[in-house]
């Protein structure tokens, strides 16, 4: 089992922030990512669908020889995480628990204010998480449609984007409020934005480190760690346009991704296990 890939997935970009915390922590693990950017934004989809396609996409990493499976995307987490650790026999990491934990240690007030998509914020899943974890953490979650497709499209530097993160959040910040969880994985690449507006008291946390530690302490405990010392490959795979996602992907991470390729839906074009061992 040490020597399969970590399968990563989120609805497209977004989980690229979560992807790169595992590189720079992992950095001799290969990884397979998927951003399923035809069916974006998943924050606007019903619980039922994300089930539908989270269990196809963990079909696919698992065939490819996926070891683990990290559920890079909040929305997906909140609607499949359950699920998915039903069904497969992989271990499951999802996004909710580690940013939840990363803002317990960071609140001196114990006020934190998590921003999502409008399915997270629905789903409830904070809330009850934090009730769970007895994390003694006061949580609002407030969601904020518009944020994503600023990351998708390729705008989360304009004006535009400082403006539509303002008309969000300004109302929503009380004094008390000291940290401000980015309860998407997208998110964080819009942090410039959002740190004008939240102000340099709010302190911004996003899941990535935390869930990238809690990949590597449960590989450690079930001794997968891979013993290779050589560096981890990367394979990514998109059902939107490769080109596109691999452009906006290297603006976002600062290196050219590599090895980016289509998969479509349909299966007219790639075939996955052939995609993904290749
Ligand atoms: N990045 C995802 C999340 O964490 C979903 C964004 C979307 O497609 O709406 O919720």
């Amino acid at each position: 089992m040490q020597d399969g890939p970590i399968g990563v997935f989120d609805s497209g970009l977004g989980g690229l922030t979560v992807l790169q915390a595992l590189a720079d922590l992992l950095p001799h693990e290969d990884l397979v990512y998927f951003g399923d950017t035809a069916r974006y934004p998943y924050g606007d989809r019903s619980a039922a669908e994300l089930r539908a396609f989270s269990g196809q996409i963990a079909d696919l990493l698992v065939d490819a020889g996926a070891k683990m499976l990290v559920v890079a995307c909040n929305s997906a987490t909140a609607a499949a995480l359950d699920l998915l650790r039903e069904r497969l026999d992989v271990p499951v990491v999802g996004v909710v628990e580690p940013g939840l934990r990363a803002a317990a240690s960071a609140s001196r007030s114990r006020r934190t204010v998590v921003i999502g998509t409008r399915m997270t914020a629905a789903s409830r899943v904070y809330e009850r998480t934090a009730a769970r974890l007895d994390l003694h953490l006061d949580v609002e979650v407030l969601a904020c449609p518009g944020f994503v497709e600023l990351v998708e499209e390729g705008r989360t530097d304009t004006p535009e984007a400082v403006q539509v993160v303002r008309d969000r959040l300004a109302p929503l910040l009380t004094a008390r409020t000291d940290t401000l969880v980015l309860g998407c994985t997208h998110y964080p690449l819009l942090s410039r934005a959002i740190g004008e507006v939240v102000g340099r008291h709010v302190t911004l946390v996003s899941s990535a480190d935390e869930t990238a530690f809690e990949v590597r302490d449960l590989l450690e405990r079930m001794g997968w760690l891979t013993r290779r010392i050589r560096p981890g490959e990367r394979v990514f795979l998109t059902s939107g346009m490769p080109d596109r996602f691999a452009e906006l992907g290297e603006r976002f991470l600062g290196f050219a991704l590599g090895d980016v390729r289509g998969h479509a839906w349909d299966g007219a074009t790639v075939d996955d296990r052939d995609a993904l061992t290749a």
